[in-house]
């Protein structure tokens, strides 16, 4: 008898032992620096459907410092030239706690990613970081880019950004019904106008 309950303490402990070398197996990138793990490129080179990646697949915006950051998830924007300069806009609903973030670092990152980490995606859209426990119960990695920003090892594409203009939407400018709605949903929501945020790319990121 106390010869079979070793066999199956031994059996169970083989199993744990197993399990966790599988577990560190799993994740090849682990401790990989942040340039072996995404390559460089230029944005003239970005021939993504930008109505895709943002408008269906939605996208990720981080700003802020090793030390405390916060993300949201973000279905408007897109990017073009401004000023001679590659650059990313998107519009923010003006209570969003990201926004405090991206005012006092400069900037912040938009991150796409492929269709099995959807939950993730929509996960920062659930709930503000300024209430809820949503930067500590998602299943994504932070990494560090080489300027100092954050961004996920998970995402296919990470687009760097320095904010050019951080803008108020005014009423008046606005002549489509739909647009006009949005922006008074959002007053009444926010009790100020949306933000429009207009950011020059500093680097472009693909996974390798
Ligand atoms: C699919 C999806 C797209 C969204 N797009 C935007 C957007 O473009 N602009 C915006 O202000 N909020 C958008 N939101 C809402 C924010 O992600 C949400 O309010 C979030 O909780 C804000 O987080 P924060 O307060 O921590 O910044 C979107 C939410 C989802 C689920």
């Amino acid at each position: 008898m106390k010869k079979i309950i070793t066999i199956l303490f031994v059996a169970v402990l083989l199993a744990a032992n197993s399990g966790q070398s599988n577990a560190q197996e799993l994740d090849k990138t682990a401790g990989k620096p942040f340039v072996e793990l995404f390559e460089n490129v230029a944005p003239a080179t970005m021939a993504d459907n930008v109505f895709k990646l943002v408008g269906e697949d939605f996208m990720l915006i981080t700003s802020g410092t090793e030390a405390d950051f916060n993300t949201m998830t973000a279905g408007w924007g897109g990017w073009g030239v401004l000023f001679n300069t590659p650059a990313t806009w998107c519009v923010l609903r003006a209570n969003r706690y990201t926004l405090e973030y991206i005012r006092n670092t400069k900037t912040y990152t938009l991150t796409f990613f492929e269709d099995e980490y959807n939950d993730q995606v929509l996960h920062f859209g659930m709930a503000s970081g300024r209430n809820s426990d949503k930067m500590k119960t998602h299943r994504l990695t932070a990494v560090t880019t080489p300027l100092g920003n954050i961004a996920y090892k998970e995402a296919s594409l990470i687009v760097e950004c320095e904010i050019i203009q951080l803008t108020t939407v005014q009423p008046d400018d606005f002549y489509t019904d739909e647009a006009k709605a949005f922006i008074k949903e959002g007053y009444a929501d926010a009790k100020e106008y949306h933000k429009l945020v207009f950011g020059k790319i500093t680097n472009v990121w693909r996974k390798k």
